[in-house]
């Protein structure tokens, strides 16, 4: 099955096809992706969103061949600008990482040496990246870079720990720049923000990915953090994609039940508290997920084959995917 979410392949600069990653667990194994297809097109902000534990951050992972054991890609294929990573070898795979797909994650400490000064941080990475380029152009670019992202160069010989949480995801930004990534993972880049610090770094984003024609892929639990900046939605339920949308249409009319729920609970300003709506019940257990469409014990529409089939996702219209039996 593909999802065919584009008209012509030379557009796509990753496609995934059917992938899935397991956790063998005591337990059982958890199908935390289950044959997820998707492509992301070049230039584009794609927006990865769903509840806690459907299986994002893996699949973010899984692009990289990061995941952590004892999680196991076991299917499916994954092509990167026409090469299929999941056929490249382990030294390969770590010249491709933070070169041409870079991931920010949600503390960018757990990725900043703390006993590296920032400077060296992003000068390393220039260097990595463009062999020759003295000590001193690098340090040149790097302030030019942080400048970029509203960090001043005397901050360039802080380290991590003197940093504020949003100047460190400045930061993270900055040495994804400049590696020159072909594509950008941002793994909830802003969940550990403040409000206003997560507004400035979105308003960033959006510059930014003018400035350099970002491809990215913006992870996120927060609806309102993908309408700010993605051209395409992708939404995850216990493991799968249930539709995926360009995100004016998605927003205006969601298709998917769940994502209809989903929408309902953001917080907006100009809504009334008292309308928001929770969605009643949690996700599944992925280790044995509900059988039919794994929405349907949270479904205000299911019907009685829903527990019985697996929808299978269906171009329902133009550029408009969705797995759900109604359609
Ligand atoms: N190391 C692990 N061992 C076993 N199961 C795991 C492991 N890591 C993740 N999982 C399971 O895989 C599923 C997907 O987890 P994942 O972290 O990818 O979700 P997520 O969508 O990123 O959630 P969140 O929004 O909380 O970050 C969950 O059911 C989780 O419990
Ligand atoms: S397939 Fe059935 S249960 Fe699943 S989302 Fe559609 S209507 Fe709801
Ligand atoms: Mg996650």
């Amino acid at each position: 099955m593909t999802n065919g979410q584009i008209p012509s392949e030379a557009e796509a600069l990753l496609q995934i096809k059917d992938l899935e990653v397991h956790y063998a667990t005591r337990m059982g194994i958890v199908k935390a992706v289950d044959r997820v297809s998707l492509e992301v097109r070049r230039g584009e902000v794609l927006g990865l969103v769903g509840e806690s534990g459907c299986g994002k951050s893996t699949l973010g992972m899984a692009l990289l061949r990061l995941v952590p054991p004892p999680g196991k890609i076991v299917g499916g294929q994954i092509i990167f600008d026409g090469q299929d990573l999941l056929a490249l070898s382990e030294t390969e795979m770590r010249k491709l990482r933070g070169r041409r797909i870079s991931m920010i994650f949600q503390d960018p400490m757990t990725c900043l040496n703390p006993l590296q000064r920032i400077d060296d941080h992003i000068i390393e990475a220039i260097r990595v990246h463009e062999k020759g380029v003295s000590r001193r152009a690098a340090w040149e670019r790097a302030a030019e870079l942080v400048d970029k992202l509203g960090i001043t160069s005397d901050r360039l010989s802080d380290y991590p720990h003197q940093l504020s949480g949003g100047m460190r995801q400045r930061v993270m930004i900055g040495l994804a720049l400049a590696l020159n990534a072909d594509l950008i993972i941002a793994d909830e880049p802003t969940t550990s923000l403040d409000v206003i610090v997560e507004a400035q770094i979105l308003e960033l984003l959006k510059e930014l990915r003018r400035a350099y024609n970002l491809t990215l892929i913006l992870i996120t639990h927060n609806l309102g953090v993908v309408a700010e900046l993605a051209d395409r939605v992708a939404v995850m339920y216990a493991g799968k994609l249930v539709e995926v949308a360009d995100s004016v249409p998605l927003y205006d009319e969601p298709l998917h039940p769940y994502t209809q729920g989903l929408l309902k609970s953001i917080p907006s300003i100009s809504l009334d508290k008292r309308e928001l709506k929770v969605m009643p019940g949690s996700p599944p257990d992925l280790i044995n997920p509900p059988p039919g469409c794994r929405f349907h014990p949270r479904c205000p529409y299911a019907m009685k084959e829903c527990s019985e089939l697996e929808p299978p996702m269906k171009e329902v219209r133009p550029n408009r995917w969705v797995a759900c039996l109604r359609y």
